[in-house]
């Protein structure tokens, strides 16, 4: 049921229509050049945003904003929408390369003074078992986690002062997710024994489900550690989006699946839901969102033990694996 839920969804109910101008606000969407992640940094700028996307390739994210801007300027002319675009930028990290990171931050912080949202949407998935980052990490792992675990750390400053003057829970920190923790992450969602050189799975899909139990562990703890700061920080599983993020997925596979697929579009609704949606708040990291835009009322109990701590009956797998992170990452933090 749990599992049918997402891949079926309700229609969406918190779309571009749901949102007021952002003009004045600013937001990093990393992996914005594709999937998912441009179709949220396109609906941002055309509500006004000031939207970096952040990614590897600078070629790729040059000509995704410039689509972008053609896109939304010829929707404005068919719709008469008369609301003023914002601003499109680049930022370059390679999250895969630990070493990437600070830069990209300083570069950040050179030319903004506030952040209203970081959504750490990039990711890698069904990388062939025995691939690594550049710091030698499993891969899943260390794109997905390591890297959106630094850039967040390294933003924090930035996003708990523009917290100082927002409205309450208006600041966020947005990691995706993905539903296939439910079908083939190890026990718990993740095995920081598998995390040790050498003793990496070779199960692309344990791998990649792994680093996605890990971006709700995420979430979860930065929700549970800067709620006093005012940030709030939650998870949120944008799925079955036709997406190049498909594309290593053997063709028979993708044929069966092609009904259920939607548009990438749907899955930033998703992501919109978790960045801007007056229902998520401080407090509300150990739930989980899901398409397009609700809370997963069925969560595995497993993870939910994960999250919490020995004192309150869990297993303090999500907090060992944020200091396995900051141990992880601490000699790129600049
Ligand atoms: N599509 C789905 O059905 C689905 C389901 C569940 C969860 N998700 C999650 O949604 C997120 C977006 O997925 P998507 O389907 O939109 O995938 P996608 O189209 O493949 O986009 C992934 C993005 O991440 C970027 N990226 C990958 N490795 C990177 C690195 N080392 N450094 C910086 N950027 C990197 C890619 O950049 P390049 O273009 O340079 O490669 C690309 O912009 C992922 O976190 C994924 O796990 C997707």
């Amino acid at each position: 049921m749990g599992v049918w839920t997402q891949l079926f969804p309700p229609d969406p109910h918190f779309t571009e229509a749901q949102i007021p101008s952002l003009a004045g606000k600013v937001y990093i969407v990393t992996g914005g050049n594709s999937g998912v992640g441009r179709e949220l940094a396109k609906i941002l700028y055309a509500k006004g945003g000031t939207v970096y996307i952040a990614g590897r390739t600078l070629t790729k994210i040059e000509s995704a904003i410039e689509e972008i801007i053609t896109e939304v300027a010829a929707a404005a002319t068919q719709t008469k929408d008369s609301t003023a675009a914002g601003q499109l930028h680049s930022l370059i990290v390679d999250l895969g390369n630990l070493s990437t990171i600070a830069p990209c931050v300083t570069a950040f912080l050179a030319k903004e003074s506030r952040l209203d949202v970081l959504f750490n949407n990039a990711g890698v998935s069904r990388q062939p078992g025995g691939s690594v980052t550049t710091q030698g990490h499993e891969i899943h792992m260390g794109t997905n986690c390591l890297g959106p675990y630094l850039l967040t750390k390294l933003l924090l400053p930035l996003l708990t002062q523009t917290a100082q003057s927002a409205p309450q829970n208006s600041i966020r920190i947005i990691f995706a997710s993905s539903g296939i923790i439910d079908l083939a992450s190890p026990p718990g969602g993740l095995s920081l024994a598998e995390l040790e050189p050498g003793k990496h799975s070779r199960d692309m899909n344990r791998n990649y489900a792994a680093s996605k139990a890990g971006n709700w562990f995420l979430a979860s703890e930065f929700d549970r550690r800067y709620a006093t700061e005012g940030v709030v920080a939650v998870a949120q599983s944008p799925e079955m989006l036709r997406t190049p993020g498909w594309d290593g997925t053997p063709f028979l596979v993708r044929a069966l699946m092609a009904p259920i697929f939607q548009p990438p579009r749907m899955g930033a609704y998703t992501g919109l839901w978790a960045g801007l949606s007056v229902d998520v708040k401080s407090g509300d990291g150990e739930k989980y969102i899901i398409p397009w835009g609700r809370w997963n009322k069925e969560p595995k109990k497993e993870h939910l033990a994960s999250l919490r701590s020995k004192e309150d009956g869990g297993t303090s797998l999500a907090v060992e694996f944020f200091a396995y992170c900051e141990e992880m990452t601490k000699e790129f933090a600049g």
